[in-house]
Order: structure tokens, then C-alpha cells, then sequence
């Protein structure tokens, strides 16, 4: 008997981990690392699902829920559930059809797409092929002349809101690619090509595509052409440890449309982030993939929301992996969440469908669990639906859980 299809494989996935161990399957070691590791340790990885657990939802009874509602409106986009799809770069790594694909899932599922700098599509490309609304993510290049192209290309091209990066002052150590030897594009070294031999779907699909590479970079005048060049002047230039609040201010007077600061961690500079005009807070550790050891995102979601005071949207990243994840960052004041890794496997899965299956298992589970803890309407989430987990030491209580957000107390936010 043959083995059933990708496609059907990915239509009988219950969970979104059941799509990461099909897009293990079928990804090289160098690939699954690139997209799952996390610096050093990893234990920022881990402790962004921890911080889940810290908390445990508490349900109301008998509210009436047959209708539900997922439908949030973040950064002035009304979208269909408070997930969105956060910049990931080089997604053709994990399919041939890396951003452009993950763009017509997030379209298909009526939320947003946020196309990294460091894309593999290029920023017309991904506008032309995906019919939803995009955002795009900026990293704070030392050249300033690129970065006003790019701003320059990605408003002529339509995308949305603007969301910058701040947590990438220099590259986090990920000990998984330096032992790997990844390097863009991708070569093939004694130690890794046995692992990629095995998996020659994956292969054709890189050796029959285009090179994977920076694709808004390429033909940049004086930023040399093939991919290794590219990615030289990358590593170069993406990082830039002068940038500060002078240079936040010096973006803001450059984009019209909504923007929001990804990488915020600490209330104080979410504070000082709205006051440079940001609309937005997208309260992110980068997945651990840059300083480990770090707050987790979850943990140091409440202290952002006070401090920003509705003043702007804040949106959590990091470590969302179920409908119940999505539903405690919303009781904590998120206004939406935003995803990485899963998606990134969900193409690694099956394409186009694995992101699609990734996004549609949220939305099921989150529904589900509107039903389950009596509030039909998403974006009515508030602190009352959560206490901190049992089993914590008294007086451990998890930031942002107060007496003043006890149990019944819907007013508190
Ligand atoms: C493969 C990969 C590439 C990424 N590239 C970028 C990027 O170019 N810009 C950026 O701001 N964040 C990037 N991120 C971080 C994600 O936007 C997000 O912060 C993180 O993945 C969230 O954690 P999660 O993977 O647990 O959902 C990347 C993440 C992954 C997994």
C-alpha cells in the first residue's frame, strides 16, 4: 500500500505539533535547526512556553455561547482571528514557495502577513501573489539610504503597517547553526550532506527553484549579485548596535502608515516607544533566538499593556502554539498574537496547506475554547478569565496577576 500523500497527511494533523513532526520528517537536520533552534542554551525557547503554564484559564458557566467571535482589529486592520503571521526570513528554506505561500495562507485565513526583511521573495513579489493584507518588518540597517528604499518599495507596493525591529543589536549566538555551518545560500558540507541526500523532495525543490537568498536585495546597486555576497553584506549591515531612539524617531518621520516596535520587552521602553508614535508593541524575546536567558514574552506581557495604557496595540510573540496560548495573551491584554516557528514548519510540512493547516487548527481550538471558558467574543478576554497555575509557591504569583485582577473582576486591564 502506498503511503498516504503530504496533503492528506497535513489534513489529518490534529495539533500544531503534529505538523512541526511532519515538517521534521521531511526537512534537513541544517534547516530544522535553523528554523527551531533558539541562542545558547535555549532556555528563552523553552521558558516562552513555560510561561503559558504559569497561568490557567477560569471559566465562567452558563453565558450562552453559540455564537463566537474571533474577529479583532489590530494596527486599524479588522482580521478574522487575533493571530497573525510575524516575519520569518529565508522561508523558502523550508518550501520552494517560502513567503509567497505563507502570504496566500494568511490571506486565505483573513489575517495578516508580515514579510521579514530578510525574505526569500521579494517585497513586489509576495504583493503580487498574495491577494490579503501584508505587513513589512524592517530591521534598523546601518545605511540609511536602503532603508528609504525600502520603506519607498514597500509603501508602493501596499503593505499596510510598518513593523520594525529592535532586538537584533548584534546576531544572537545559535550554537545549532555554528556547529551546522549554515550559511546562505546553503552548501552542502561532509558532515550535513548525508542528511540532505535523504530528503530529495527537498532537494529538488531547492536545486529546480531560483538560489535561495536576500531577495530585496538583489539588484541593490553596489551590493554585488549572488547570493553569497548578499548574504555577506547582511550580516554586515542588517545588524546595527548605534541605533537608538533618535533613529525610532527618524522612522517615524519617514512612514505615513501604522507602526509598530517589535522586541520590546520592558514597560519603560514600550512607554518611550508610543511616545516616539509608535501604534503598535510587539512584545517578543525574537523567539529566543537572540538573548537567552530573557524574560520570557508571556511574563512580561501585563507590564507592557499598563504601560501602554491603550495607547497602542501590543501584540504578543513567542511560544504560541495552542488556542488556549492565544486565548491567556488575550486575558492579558494582548490585542492579537503573532506566530513564527509553526508556520515556518507548516510550509515545511506541505507548502501553501501546512501554513494554511497551522493558522485553521489555531482558529478551531481557539473557538473551542471561547465556548469553554464562556466568553463568545475574543477581544473580550480579560483578566478575570485567568489565575496564576496551581501549584506555585504562595507569594510566586506570575507579573500582571494582581488581587485587583482576581477572579469575576472583568473591569481590570
Ligand atoms: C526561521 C525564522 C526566521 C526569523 N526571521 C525574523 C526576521 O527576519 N525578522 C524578525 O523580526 N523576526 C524574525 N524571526 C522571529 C519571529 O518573527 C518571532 O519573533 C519568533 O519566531 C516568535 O516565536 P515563535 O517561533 O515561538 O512563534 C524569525 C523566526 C524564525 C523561526
Amino acid at each position: 500500500m502506498r503511503p498516504p500523500s503530504r496533503r492528506r497527511r497535513i489534513d489529518r494533523a490534529a495539533s500544531l505539533e503534529d505538523v512541526a513532526r511532519l515538517a521534521r520528517r521531511r526537512l534537513p537536520r541544517v534547516v530544522r535547526d535553523f528554523v527551531e533552534g533558539g541562542a545558547e542554551d535555549e532556555t528563552a525557547v523553552a521558558g516562552n512556553r513555560q510561561a503559558f503554564a504559569d497561568w490557567d484559564l477560569l471559566p465562567r458557566a452558563l453565558v450562552g455561547v453559540e455564537r463566537r467571535r474571533t474577529k479583532v482589529t489590530v494596527l486599524g486592520h479588522e482580521i478574522e482571528l487575533p493571530v497573525v503571521l510575524g516575519p520569518a526570513g529565508l522561508a523558502r528554506l523550508a518550501h520552494r514557495h517560502g513567503e509567497v505561500a505563507a502570504a496566500r495562507a494568511a490571506a486565505r485565513a483573513g489575517t495578516v502577513f508580515t514579510l521579514s526583511t530578510g525574505s526569500s521573495c521579494s517585497i513586489e513579489e509576495v504583493a503580487q501573489a498574495a491577494p490579503g493584507a501584508c505587513w513589512f518588518q524592517l530591521y534598523l540597517w546601518r545605511d540609511r539610504a536602503l532603508v528609504e528604499t525600502l520603506l519607498h518599495r514597500a509603501a508602493a507596493a501596499g503593505y499596510r503597517a510598518l513593523v520594525l525591529t529592535v532586538d537584533v543589536p548584534c546576531m544572537g549566538r545559535r550554537e545549532r547553526d555554528l556547529r551546522n555551518g549554515m550559511t546562505i545560500p546553503p552548501r552542502l558540507r561532509p558532515s550535513t550532506a548525508f542528511d540532505v541526500l535523504r530528503r530529495p523532495r527537498w532537494l529538488a525543490g531547492l536545486a529546480f527553484g531560483p538560489p535561495i537568498t536576500f531577495a530585496n536585495l538583489v539588484g541593490a546597486p553596489g551590493r554585488g549579485t549572488s547570493a553569497s555576497e548578499l548574504g555577506r553584506y547582511t550580516n554586515e549591515e542588517l545588524v546595527n548596535p548605534g541605533a537608538d531612539w533618535e533613529t525610532l524617531a527618524w522612522l517615524r518621520r519617514r512612514w505615513d502608515g501604522p507602526l509598530a516596535v517589535k522586541g520590546i520587552l520592558h514597560p519603560d521602553d514600550a512607554r518611550r516607544a508610543v511616545a516616539c508614535g509608535a501604534d503598535g508593541i510587539v512584545v517578543s524575546n525574537h523567539g529566543g533566538r537572540q538573548l537567552d536567558a530573557v524574560v520570557p514574552a508571556l511574563r512580561a506581557l501585563p507590564g507592557v499593556v499598563d504601560a501602554v495604557g491603550g495607547r497602542a496595540d501590543v501584540i504578543l510573540d513567542g511560544g504560541v502554539r495552542r488556542g488556549t496560548d492565544v486565548a491567556k495573551a488575550l486575558a492579558l491584554g494582548a490585542s492579537a498574537v503573532s506566530i513564527g516557528r509553526p508556520y515556518v514548519l507548516g510550509l515545511g510540512a506541505a507548502g501553501e496547506a501546512g501554513a494554511t493547516a497551522v493558522v485553521e487548527l489555531l482558529r478551531a481550538e481557539l473557538d473551542a475554547v471561547l465556548a469553554l471558558v464562556g466568553c463568545p467574543d475574543a477581544s473580550r478576554l480579560d483578566r478575570s478569565f485567568v489565575v496564576p497555575a496551581g501549584g506555585r509557591p504562595a507569594g510566586s504569583a506570575p507579573d500582571g496577576w494582581s488581587p485587583r485582577a482576581e477572579p469575576g473582576r472583568a473591569d481590570v486591564r
